[in-house]
């Protein structure tokens, strides 16, 4: 009794991510206000080594300390990526990157990490 209560809740699990996986596409093409996901994408070939990659988060925490921005809200990440720009918030990597990046790439790449889950 106990080992199929185990296998079934295996089982769900594995339903909801793939379910999850099937519906990530969808959502990121409805991007937050200003962001486009679609665009954003293709913006954050240079956060995957540190953050995690997409649709495959689960490989970071043990490798880099990162925080994690997959699924944080846009404006958050958008205030972040300005604080470093802007010099408000200091790290040597994120000042570096965010400082290469235009209001409208921030915009972007705040829009896909939202929608990233
Ligand atoms: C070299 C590694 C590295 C790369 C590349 C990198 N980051 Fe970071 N990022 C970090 C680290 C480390 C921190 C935490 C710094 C701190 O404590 O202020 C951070 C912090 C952040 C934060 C703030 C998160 C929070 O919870 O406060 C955001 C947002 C962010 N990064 C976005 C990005 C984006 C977008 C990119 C790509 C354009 C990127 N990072 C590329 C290492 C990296």
């Amino acid at each position: 009794m106990k080992l199929r209560t185990t296998v079934m809740r295996k089982t769900s699990l594995l339903a909801i991510m793939v379910s999850c996986a099937i519906v990530a596409p969808a959502h990121a093409a409805d991007g937050a206000q200003g962001g486009n996901a679609q665009a954003g994408k293709g913006k954050v070939s240079m956060c995957i080594g540190c953050h995690g990659i997409p649709d495959y988060k689960t490989a970071f925490p043990e490798v880099y300390r990162v925080p994690m921005i997959a699924g944080q809200n846009a404006k958050y990440i958008e205030n972040a990526l300005n604080a470093y720009k802007k010099g408000e918030r200091s790290h040597p990597s994120m000042d570096a990157i965010a400082g290469s990046l235009s209001d409208q790439d921030i915009a972007d790449i705040a829009a896909y990490y939202a929608n990233l889950k």
